[in-house]
């Protein structure tokens, strides 16, 4: 059977770094409360020439370089923060890349959207329709925050992380390299818990993020160790046999408590919300590209990607490196 296989990865962070400190400064917070309650210590901040399709873009570069391709059929860009309203996102990389045909496109699912472009990717590669893709999750959340607002300014950075995908023909067994299953989840219900108040089709502006912090943990937790079970049994895998979670960078406190609930040893977490706070849907593609430029994920490892945004949205994806 055709699988999807991740043959390259990339990211980009901006060069400026807001620390915990320089935050205490501008409002009613400090880098104990926020070291402790998230684990986060500073987030990088795009510059103001820099767009959602720069970041995107560089780390797409990244990813293209170490895949040894200089072209791809698909694109698909996760992002809640695009340049403009439309066109997409995605267009927009195509053009600074310098391509002028093939599929470009994003996908809203917010922090979740880059397994949602995943998924997405992956189901166009197997079908045999498209060859191979570029899937990136890009954000400039800082773009979106209430600076006055301590409960969500401090949690958020900006980033992109990109991989390349190949089909490729394999047994059709867990033993495959490749994506070996993935399981997505939306509810609506929970819309007013993390959102932002504005819209084009609303207010006709951009609006402000709102959460509702200790809602939304509560719910993070319970929603992640439950896609999580669910895509290991539908890859047929064990969680023994995972070699690291590559989850959503949103709190340390959900990353440690949705391991203790599966059982699963938190060194075998690959943790960057210190250094990259959240950065929505680029979050997964960044540690996944930290890990491996780093040594830690090697051939033949399984891994799990996870995420939980708003919406709510939630999935998980079981990838065999
Ligand atoms: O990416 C999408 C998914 N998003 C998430 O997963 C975020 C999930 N939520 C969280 O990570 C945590 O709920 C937060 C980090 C947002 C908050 O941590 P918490 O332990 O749930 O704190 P809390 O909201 O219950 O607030 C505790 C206290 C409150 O004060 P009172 O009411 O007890 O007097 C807050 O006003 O902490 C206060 N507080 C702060 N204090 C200092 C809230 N933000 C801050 C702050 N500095 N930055």
């Amino acid at each position: 059977m055709r699988r999807s296989v991740v043959i390259g990865t990339g990211s980009y962070l901006p060069a400026r770094i807001l620390t915990n400190a320089e935050l205490a400064a501008t409002v009613d917070t400090t880098d104990e409360w926020i070291v402790e309650r998230t684990g986060i210590r500073e987030r990088h901040i795009a510059a103001d020439d820099e767009l959602t399709s720069d970041l995107a873009v560089a780390a797409a570069r990244a990813a293209l370089a170490a895949a040894g391709l200089d072209r791809v059929d698909l694109i698909v860009v996760a992002t809640a923060t695009p340049d403009q309203t439309f066109p997409a996102c995605a267009t927009v990389v195509q053009h600074k890349l310098g391509w002028t045909d093939g599929v470009a496109f994003d996908v809203a699912a917010v922090c979740s959207g880059f397994l949602y472009a995943l998924a997405v990717a992956d189901a166009m590669l197997v079908t045999g329709a498209y060859g191979t893709a570029l899937v990136i999750g890009a954000e400039t959340f800082s773009r979106l925050l209430d600076w006055s607002d301590r409960g969500t300014c401090v949690l958020f950075g900006d980033g992109a992380g990109a991989i390349v995908l190949r089909a490729e023909e394999q047994a059709g067994t867990s033993a495959d390299r490749g994506i070996l299953g993935h399981r997505l989840h939306s509810d609506g219900r929970y819309n007013d818990l993390l959102y932002v108040d504005g819209g084009p089709g609303s207010t006709g502006t951009v609006g402000k993020l709102r959460m509702k912090g200790r809602e939304v943990f509560r719910h993070a937790v319970t929603n992640l160790a439950g896609v999580m079970t669910e895509v290991l049994a539908a890859s047929g895998l064990s969680i023994g046999e995972v070699s690291w979670v590559v989850p959503h960078q949103a709190n340390l406190r959900i990353l440690e408590g949705t391991a203790k609930k599966l059982g699963l040893d938190p060194a075998r977490v690959v943790v960057t919300v210190d250094a990259h706070a959240n950065t929505s849907a680029a979050s997964v593609p960044l540690a996944l590209d930290v890990a491996v430029r780093d040594g830690r994920i090697v051939r033949g490892d399984v891994l799990i990607l996870e995420a939980m945004g708003g919406g709510f949205t939630w999935g998980a994806a079981a990838v065999r490196w």
